[in-house]
């Protein structure tokens, strides 16, 4: 047994989830803990739920804040969330759907092939737009200047994670009844490591690497967009410890 491909494929992945989830509810609860002074809310302000409700899912589905400031940057980083959602239900879920019914039965599911070959050549234009967002970053001096080392290590790690996984799609075979077997021994707590492929021990490192890095850096910005519309549409007298400021 290889200890380095058990750490990664056998413990990092527990470690990862853990961190994931204290360090999540842990930023979270700091955010809504903390006093809110000054109210920042922009005109025009929704303060009925509706309201509220409405203006985060036009955010969160439509990036409207972005769309308003940068057409470019907008239509690039749209695109971008939505072949990742793409890749991921179209290959990563009903891939293991597809290949869990493979172990079990001889029964195929119609068009299951067909579903996830479509959704894994989304990968491609999902790296361009990865790559547009990262060189944009580097190549225009006003965003360069503003840009901190931490900024690239997150587009980075996506990068890679994301290319690593698209070569082991396209231009090696990995054993999926192997990948389902990994699968499967973590939910019931009996490490199985997928032998002879470093290639996915890699993509399974920098996966596990982003759910750590998520609640500590810029990648948490999905709950950060979401927490701070709700802060800016509350009232004074629920953000200020004992209510010193009340209308
Ligand atoms: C509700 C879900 C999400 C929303 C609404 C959202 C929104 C956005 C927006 C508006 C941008 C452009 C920011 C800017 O440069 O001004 C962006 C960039 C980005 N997002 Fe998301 N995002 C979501 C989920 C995620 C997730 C789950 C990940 C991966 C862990 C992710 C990874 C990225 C990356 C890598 C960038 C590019 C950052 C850069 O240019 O340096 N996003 N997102
Ligand atoms: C622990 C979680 C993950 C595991 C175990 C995993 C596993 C895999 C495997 C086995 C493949 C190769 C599929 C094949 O050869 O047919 C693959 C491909 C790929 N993965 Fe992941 N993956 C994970 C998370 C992610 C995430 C979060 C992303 C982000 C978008 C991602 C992006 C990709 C891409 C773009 C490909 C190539 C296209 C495809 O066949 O889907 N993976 N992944």
């Amino acid at each position: 047994m290889n200890y380095l491909l058990f750490f990664i494929e056998g413990v990092l992945p527990y470690i990862a989830i853990i961190v994931f989830v204290l360090g999540t509810a842990y930023r979270l609860w700091r955010w809504l803990a903390t006093p809110v002074p000054l109210r920042i809310t922009m005109a025009p302000a929704r303060m009925t739920w509706k309201g509220v409700a409405g203006k985060i899912t036009a955010e969160v589905l439509l990036f409207i804040s972005l769309l308003r400031s940068d057409r470019f940057l907008w239509v690039i980083a749209w695109t971008m969330h939505v072949f990742a959602i793409v890749v991921l239900v179209g290959t990563h879920f009903f891939g293991v759907i597809e290949h869990g019914i493979d172990l079990w039965t001889p029964y195929t599911v119609p068009a299951g092939k067909a579903i996830i070959y479509v959704a894994a050549s989304f990968a491609f234009p999902l790296i361009i737009t990865l790559l547009v967002l990262l060189f944009k970053r580097i190549l225009t001096r006003d965003i360069r200047r503003i840009s901190i080392p931490t900024d690239y290590v997150a587009i980075g790690l996506v990068l890679a994670h994301v290319m690593n996984g698209t070569y082991m799609s396209f231009f090696m075979e990995v054993d999926m009844a192997e990948v389902m077997k990994w699968g499967l021994g973590l939910m019931t707590l009996q490490p199985h490591v997928v032998e002879g492929s470093w290639l996915f021990a890699l993509h399974t490192a920098t996966a596990f690497s982003l759910f750590i890095y998520f609640p500590f850096s810029k990648l948490f910005h999905p709950l950060g967009q979401i927490t701070n519309r709700w802060t800016m549409t509350q009232k004074e007298e629920k953000l200020i410890a004992g209510g010193s400021v009340v209308k």
